[in-house]
């Protein structure tokens, strides 16, 4: 029995080591991020010095095999060669397959530690964010996310201006409170909003304060799901039954019932939420809880929450009458002047009905003008977003058809808003 071989058996062996070389060489160097150096160094030598042993040991079995007179002999040579081959060609699959497997690995964990990375850099600069600072005589605010009044009373009791996004926020105002010796006598909401009362249930429990807010936002602090049923306007699903937009619920008394320090005073802040308040203490301090946003915060989140756009429009003109000697937002750095700061907020309502009736120059359905919207302040959607921007732009849908800058038909079953022009 003759074995069948030519010269061109091996020239298509030495083709497929060299195809197979390439291969590995292109699925190493695929565009990645990060690299565990040592195992792929390994990998890369590995196939680089073994792929060639096996297919020259291989070749040469083969060679052999085809010189043997015994045919029996010539067959088995055969045999060892082509498996020594078969083995090559496996060997460099796997390994190149394992170095895709480390580089995805690597991928992987890099995404993990920059999570990680932010996930712990957003601590550190929470906790060093609750930190008290003292704005006058009495007035104090504790620097977090949505940011929490104080105002001390001659005994050392004090009155809480919000109590921060959750049980944490309140267990760190507490902490907060007790290293001075304070009392916590009460709690004024400015409004229901879930990182703006978050903290009230935990304070409540362990000092018996009592939580005070003003009309609607009494019964939304008491009854917390309102706020995310309210704002997708039905049942909220699982996605909206989270801390971000459902606090715990508290008991909360009319804020006509507290008895106001001499010289505290509160003020209607309507518009961003139903009945929202501020509080000017009596250092001269207002805070001014939602009712204007950070330069920085209207650039992340263009479309800021408004429920009421007319009485928005108001409070901003309020605000701007106010003599204070410094003013708190939740959501911005103190300033002396708010004025510039109000502009930009009105600015930036003004600019959103704009966008709005642009996108009603040929008649929009709500879904259609909330997905434009998203797309042109380069927003990404999620459930929560949603819910917060599709409900202000429902208010915006509003005002505009109150104040006739929109028209609407429902045509074919379709609800379409449209410009007025002229
Ligand atoms: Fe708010």
């Amino acid at each position: 029995m003759e074995i069948m071989f030519s010269k061109n058996t091996f020239i298509i062996m030495g083709i497929t080591y060299v195809i197979l070389l390439i291969a590995f060489v292109i699925g190493y160097n695929l565009p990645q991020k990060s690299f565990i150096a040592i195992p792929a160094l390994g990998g890369v030598i590995a196939t680089v010095i073994v792929l060639p042993f096996v297919t020259i040991a291989g070749s040469l079995f083969i060679v052999y095999a085809l010189k043997s007179k015994n045919t029996l002999i010539g067959y088995l040579i055969l045999a060892i060669g082509s498996y020594i081959l078969v083995y090559g060609a496996v060997f460099a699959v796997e390994k190149m397959s394992d170095l895709v497997r480390i580089r995805g690995r690597s991928e992987e964990r890099q995404k993990q530690n920059d999570y990680m990375n932010n996930t712990i850099a957003q601590v550190k600069m929470e906790n060093k964010m609750f930190e008290l600072i003292q704005v006058a005589e009495n007035t104090y605010y504790i620097d977090c996310p949505a940011k929490i009044g104080i105002y001390r009373l001659q005994d050392d009791t004090v009155i809480l201006i919000d109590s921060g996004n959750d049980r944490d926020a309140g267990r760190k105002i507490l902490k907060i409170a007790n290293e001075r010796n304070w009392k916590v006598n009460a709690i004024i909401n400015t409004h229901s909003n879930a990182d703006h009362i978050g903290g009230n249930k935990f304070i409540a429990d362990r000092t018996g304060c009592k939580i005070y807010a003003n009309g609607i936002e009494k019964v939304f602090c008491e009854h917390p799901i309102l706020e995310p049923a309210f704002l997708f306007g039905g049942y909220p699903n699982r996605h909206l039954r989270h801390k971000f937009l459902l606090a715990e619920p508290s008991h909360v008394c009319d804020v006509k019932e507290f008895v106001l320090p001499e010289n505290m005073e509160l003020f209607p802040l309507k518009g961003h939420f139903f009945d929202m308040v501020g509080v000017k203490t009596p250092d001269n301090v207002y805070f001014l809880a939602d009712s204007v946003f950070s330069e920085s915060l209207l650039n992340k989140y263009p479309v800021s929450f408004i429920y009421d756009v007319a009485e928005y429009f108001s409070t901003l003109d309020f605000i701007e009458t106010l003599n204070g000697k410094l003013f708190i937002p939740a959501h911005a750095d103190p300033a002396v002047d708010i004025k510039p700061l109000v502009e930009l907020n009105r600015q930036k309502t003004e600019e959103v009905m704009g966008c709005i009736k642009k996108i009603c120059e040929n008649p929009s359905s709500f879904e259609t003008i909330l997905g434009e919207i998203f797309d042109k302040y380069g927003m990404v959607m999620d459930v929560p977003q949603y819910a917060l921007v599709g409900s202000t732009i429902k208010s915006y849908l509003s005002y505009m058809l109150d104040h006739n800058i929109l028209d609407m038909e429902i045509k074919d079953n379709n609800w379409l808003w449209k410009a007025i022009t002229g």
